[in-house]
């Protein structure tokens, strides 16, 4: 076993993961020698993946699809926010060898949107899709106190049993996208329609002065979201900003430092053109 810490990325597919990229720039940039993998567990054999990760001396790992219910299922204490979320990206092993799970997703978006000065604090936000990855943000959103936050989703059911399931926390309301009223500072894409080159069903107007289009996905070409959202003359920028905040955020719970950003999304940006 060697002296220099062992953390990973799990998934399956892993190749194409950015996460090893992203990790060995913080270690560089904070001076803190850290090996950092890319992992392919077996779909249905995660635990496995993770034993034999363990038993090599890894001290915490990511977790991405189509991995994060069962590192929730695998872990011996979920934070509040993976419990929230309902799934985790990022587990650390604690100081008598108990998995702690937890979830980094919300407080990367966070972190870029306030690196973006996005409207936040009474600001009317608009999210478009209710599935996981909607899940892990929603709490984090509604913490900065917007005026109102909708989820609105193709599946109308889905948006409501969220708002449920969040509406302690704010104003928070789900419906269907024709049912969107109003307009807003900022509109977050969470559907995997941008995947399939689909754009969900949108009023022409749907923005206020100053907004800000943010889709959760991101690549070389903006997202056909981020086209339309062009094209009514908002500020647009994509996820790749949440990619690297998740992971700021995963290295400060394992290394108890806090990486500079912004550097690190700009190498990545570079790569991706
Ligand atoms: P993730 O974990 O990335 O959120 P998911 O749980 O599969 O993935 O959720 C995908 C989201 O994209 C859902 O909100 C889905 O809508 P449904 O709940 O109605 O399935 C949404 N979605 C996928 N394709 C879409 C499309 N072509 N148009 C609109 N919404 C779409």
């Amino acid at each position: 076993m060697s002296d220099v810490p062992l953390y990973a990325v799990f998934g399956n597919p892993i190749a194409h993961s950015r996460s090893p990229q992203i990790h060995s720039g913080f270690a560089e940039q904070l001076g803190d020698a850290v090996r950092y993998d890319a992992r392919l567990a077996p779909v249905d054999d995660f635990q496995g993946g993770w034993r034999a990760f363990v038993s090599e001396g890894g001290r915490g790992a990511n977790v991405t699809v189509p991995f994060k219910q069962q590192a929730a299922v695998l872990a011996d204490q979920l934070s509040d926010r993976a419990r929230q979320a309902g799934a985790v990206n990022t587990l650390m092993v604690g100081d008598s060898g108990e998995v702690i799970g937890d979830n980094t997703d919300g407080a990367g978006l966070l972190l870029d949107l306030k690196r973006l000065e996005a409207p936040l604090a009474d600001a009317r936000i608009l999210v478009l899709g209710a599935g996981g990855a909607v899940r892990g943000v929603l709490g984090p959103l509604l913490a900065t106190g917007p005026s109102e936050l909708v989820v609105a989703n193709r599946t109308v059911e889905k948006a409501t049993a969220l708002a449920e399931l969040f509406d302690a926390m704010g104003h928070i309301r789900g419906c269907g996208f024709e049912a969107i009223e109003g307009t807003f500072d900022l509109v977050i894409n969470a559907t995997s329609a941008s995947l399939a080159g689909a754009l969900p069903p949108l009023p022409e107007i749907l923005f206020n002065e100053g907004a800000l289009a943010y889709d959760m996905m991101y690549g070389a070409t903006p997202t056909v979201f981020l086209q339309w959202a062009q094209r009514h003359g908002v500020r647009c920028v994509d996820g790749l900003g949440m990619l690297v905040g998740q992971a700021a955020e995963s290295w400060y719970l394992w290394r108890g430092t806090r990486p500079d950003t912004t550097p690190v999304l700009e190498a990545l940006r570079a790569d991706l053109r």
